[in-house]
């Protein structure tokens, strides 16, 4: 469904991302993992369109070169690591925006637009939100807001830009499930960029990691995130244990827990001990 042929981009005199290729087969879902810095902001800058890049680009087969910013969002909804966001709007109006590459150049908003934005808001348990003001909103609501706004927009393909990030636990699992239903529902196709290679693992059917704008690892989870792999592209040391859904992520810690400090009260005579407790001196 979105295949990219030795995609490069540069950025001013850099060359961010360097000829990479990756498919994603129609309702799966490719998790797009690496250190900070790698390049994957950049490449999916580039696959929703608003970089330009060398290589190719398709949507079931077709490149996307050439296309105007209406088409390009009927095609790729996408949601970006840093949204800015018109802090005056509202939840809703702002979420009806996602359905502007549905209407003519001067089309109204329907009520299938109205239905689909608050289907949308529905799925992100938003709804009580919907008249809210975006400014008005904590970090994690708007992350959910600006997806809701990419999930109205009914695009066959989803970019995602660490969706998950400043999400808490549960309502990050809310996310990747809904992608998940999505995916199987209506063969959503997703491309995600994410920090957590533990979500990644248990979501995505294949995981490309990029390092320095290259491609150095893709496959399955049990192929990608493995201890070598942490220790030399992201300089983590870190035990890979067997979950029962795939592998888990354990950080480990490099230096031993600093010493308490005494109890007040304790005399001088009383002395910590290389376990952390404190000697009591005999009196
Ligand atoms: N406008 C720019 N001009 C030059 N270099 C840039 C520009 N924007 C970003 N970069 C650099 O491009 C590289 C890739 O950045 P990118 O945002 O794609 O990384 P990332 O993998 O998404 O990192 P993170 O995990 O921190 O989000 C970084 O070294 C970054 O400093
Ligand atoms: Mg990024």
């Amino acid at each position: 469904m979105l295949e990219l042929r030795e995609v490069s981009v540069s950025l001013g005199s850099r060359r961010v991302v360097e000829q990479v290729s990756a498919r994603v087969e129609r309702g799966s879902l490719v998790a797009l993992v690496g250190p900070n810095g790698a390049g994957k902001s950049t490449l999916i800058r580039a696959v929703a369109g608003v970089l330009a890049h060398d290589g190719e680009i398709l949507v079931a087969g077709s490149s996307r070169a050439g296309l105007g910013a209406r088409a390009r969002a009927r095609s790729v909804a996408y949601v970006p690591q840093r949204p800015v966001l018109p802090v005056s709007m509202t939840v809703i109006d702002y979420v009806l925006l996602g359905r502007a590459a549905h209407h003519s150049v001067l089309g109204t908003t329907s009520r299938l637009d109205r239905l689909v934005a608050a289907a949308a808001l529905e799925r992100l348990r938003l709804t009580d939100l919907a008249r809210r003001r975006l400014g008005e909103l904590s970090g994690g609501e708007a992350q959910r807001v600006v997806l809701g706004r990419a999930l109205a927009q009914e695009a066959p393909v989803l970019v995602m830009d660490e969706p998950v990030t400043s999400l808490d636990l549960g309502h990050g699992q809310l996310v990747l499930e809904l992608t998940d239903e999505l995916r199987r529902d209506k063969g959503l196709t997703v491309l995600c960029a994410i920090h957590d290679l533990t979500l990644a693992a248990l979501h995505a059917e294949q995981l490309v990691l990029l390092h320095e704008g290259r491609l150095v690892a893709c496959g399955k989870a049990g192929d990608v995130v493995t201890v070598e792999n942490l220790r030399r592209f992201f300089g983590a040391e870190v035990e890979v244990l067997a979950g029962s859904h795939g592998p888990v992520v354990a950080p480990l810690r490099l230096s031993p827990a600093p010493m308490p400090a005494p109890p007040a009260g304790n005399t001088p005579r009383d002395t910590p001990r290389q376990d952390g407790r404190v000697a009591m001196a005999a009196p």
